[in-house]
């Protein structure tokens, strides 16, 4: 762990992102923010069947305004959720996320969050778009995420209304 209370793991992914950037093909896209922080993270996934005929997800990448927890937890998250069915990436809570990169300081526990959402509103995006049932707990999760992008959007409805200041408040 360095001085900043992140593990040599954390740092390995905040400074070599895995999956960075925007999938060419992607049929399932989350989009999430933090309400305490302002930080953005989108993730893509592109869900496709295995040789045995069962859906995984096949390719997956994400591209973040954010922290270096919230940079690492993304990068962490599309490992552990390449290959996996939907059920199975469901299933990835922020204790393996966070087991995943040997810890995160519990300042930063909440950052793991974003990844979580973000990888669960693509696979609910895919679920709805294809006209396939949704899990009762990811509708919830749909629910809770769509109440905070509203108040994130009515945050920066009215930081646009001010206008840009250099004056601190
Ligand atoms: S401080 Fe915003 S996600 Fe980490």
């Amino acid at each position: 762990m360095n001085q900043t209370g992140y593990t040599k793991e954390v740092m390995k992914h905040f400074q070599k992102p895995h999956h960075y950037g925007r999938l060419k093909k992607y049929n399932g896209l989350g989009k999430v923010g933090n309400v305490i922080c302002g930080d953005v993270l989108w993730l893509y996934i592109n869900v496709s069947k295995n040789k045995k005929g069962g859906e995984i997800i096949k390719n997956i990448s994400y591209e973040t305004y954010g922290c270096v927890a919230a940079i690492s937890t993304s990068s962490v998250i599309t490992d552990l959720a390449k290959g996996k069915t939907i059920n199975e990436a469901l299933n990835i809570d922020k204790d393996k996320v966070a087991k995943a990169l040997g810890g995160l300081p519990p300042l930063k526990m909440h950052c793991s969050l974003l990844a979580i959402d973000a990888l669960s509103e693509a696979i609910y995006d895919y679920l709805i778009k294809h006209k396939k049932p949704v899990p009762e707990k990811l509708k919830e999760r749909h629910r809770r995420i769509e109440r905070s992008k509203k108040i994130i959007e009515e945050r920066y409805k009215k930081w646009t209304k001010k206008g840009a200041s250099t004056k601190k408040e």
